[in-house]
């Protein structure tokens, strides 16, 4: 499905960087443009209609949930993350040593159930299949939902339910917390925020981070140059670490071409930059990372552009988003990948078998894709 992607070309060619493609709704494609107004104090995050007791952050909730980023910072960041590496690539390696060697993989099924165990396990400080479980059900009832069933609402709303009530569960059972419950538990935080906290970061950790590494796989499988290089890099370090500049840099282009977030909606909470309180602002990093100004060869892929001195403006390059609402985890996200990538890279060569239809839907995703998997 392209036709928003079609529509949001057609509005970007006919502006500037800033169109207003209808009454109170501007796209911002320009990149100092995009920087400026995402990150501005005067643009707040359009929040679902689609709320109920069980998801409500409550009256205060938006300061209760940047006291709770603020709070869970060093748990997301890098040096934290060092000690993690071993652990996410020990299961890596048991979940792509499953794979049919030689066989056909369905790639999102294989790279949703390995992220969603590599990410409980990371937030939870314990492996939880039911989580994961109850994760999925959820997100995938929501993505119905969307349409005006009202069924769907309903089954939606049980969902939630479910998945709140086995967090909270997994709190009340755990006298010696681990894991983001423990660094929450320690900054004071009550059992219904933390119970919030970890269900917000296990369903926004489930299917983006999942995408970007079947759309990884993807373009290995049909840049097999490539492919062979980050195997011969990843191949060198028979230990664990994420310490891989192509494999990392295999991640950093793929999500310049394939945000899995390629649109973001703002709203105007005062008047910035000329633009009136209430005006809705779209953002596309999938537009933006295809600016022919800040990429040469701005379709292909070259993972080889990202050198040691090459840093697009924070406009031009945000699959993780920019201001205050960025993504806490893009480091975390950043390290897993690369680590996941090379344990697959170890174990198996990627061919294509079935190409994939890219959604432009609530994420950018390579459905129906299938891969025929070999032997490395
Ligand atoms: C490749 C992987 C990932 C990408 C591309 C990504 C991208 C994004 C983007 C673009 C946003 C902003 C969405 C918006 O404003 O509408 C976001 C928000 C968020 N992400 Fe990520 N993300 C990734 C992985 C993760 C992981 C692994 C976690 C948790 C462990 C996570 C947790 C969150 C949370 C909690 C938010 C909401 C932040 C807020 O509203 O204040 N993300 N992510």
């Amino acid at each position: 499905m392209t036709e928003p992607l079609d529509a949001l070309i057609t509005a970007a060619r006919s502006g500037r960087g800033v169109t207003e493609l209808e009454r109170g709704l501007w796209l911002v494609t320009d990149p100092t443009e995009t920087e400026r107004l995402l990150a501005s104090k005067g643009t707040s995050t359009v929040r679902s209609a689609r709320r109920t007791g069980f998801t409500s952050w409550g009256p205060n909730g938006l300061d209760t949930w940047m006291a709770v980023r603020r709070a869970a910072h060093p748990f997301l960041t890098a040096s934290r993350l060092t000690s993690a590496i071993p652990v996410i690539a020990e299961q890596a390696e048991r979940a792509v040593s499953g794979w049919p060697s030689p066989g056909v993989v369905d790639v999102r099924d294989e790279t949703v159930s390995l992220i969603s165990a590599v990410n409980v396990r990371h937030l939870l400080g314990e492996p939880s299949e039911a989580l994961s479980a109850l994760v999925e059900r959820e997100l995938v009832l929501a993505g119905r939902a969307r349409r005006p069933f009202p069924l769907a609402s309903r089954r939606l709303r049980h969902a939630q339910r479910a998945t709140y009530s086995a967090i909270r569960q997994h709190i009340r059972s755990r006298p010696s917390p681990t894991g983001l419950q423990a660094v929450l538990t320690d900054h004071g935080f009550g059992e219904h925020t933390v119970t919030l906290a970890l269900r917000t970061m296990l369903l926004s950790s489930h299917h983006v981070p999942a995408t970007a590494l079947a759309w990884a796989l993807h373009e290995l499988s049909t840049h097999p140059d490539v492919q062979e290089s980050a195997r011969a890099e990843a191949t060198a370090h028979p230990e664990p670490t994420a310490d891989l500049p192509l494999c990392r840099a295999v991640i950093r282009e793929t999500l310049r071409l394939h945000p899995p977030v390629w649109q973001l909606r703002r709203q105007l909470t005062a008047p910035t930059r000329g633009l009136p309180t209430g005006t809705t602002l779209l953002f596309s990093p999938y537009l933006n990372h295809r600016d022919p100004n800040s990429y040469p060869e701005p379709s292909g892929f070259r993972p080889q552009r990202w050198g040691p001195g090459f840093h697009p403006a924070p406009g031009a390059y945000l699959p993780f988003a920019l201001g205050p609402r960025t993504c806490p985890a893009s480091q975390l996200a950043l390290t897993q990948l690369t680590v996941i990538l090379a344990a697959v890279l170890k174990n198996h060569r990627l061919t294509p078998h079935r190409d994939p239809a890219p959604t432009f839907d609530a994420l950018h995703a390579p459905r129906h894709l299938r891969l025929r998997v070999l032997p490395a």
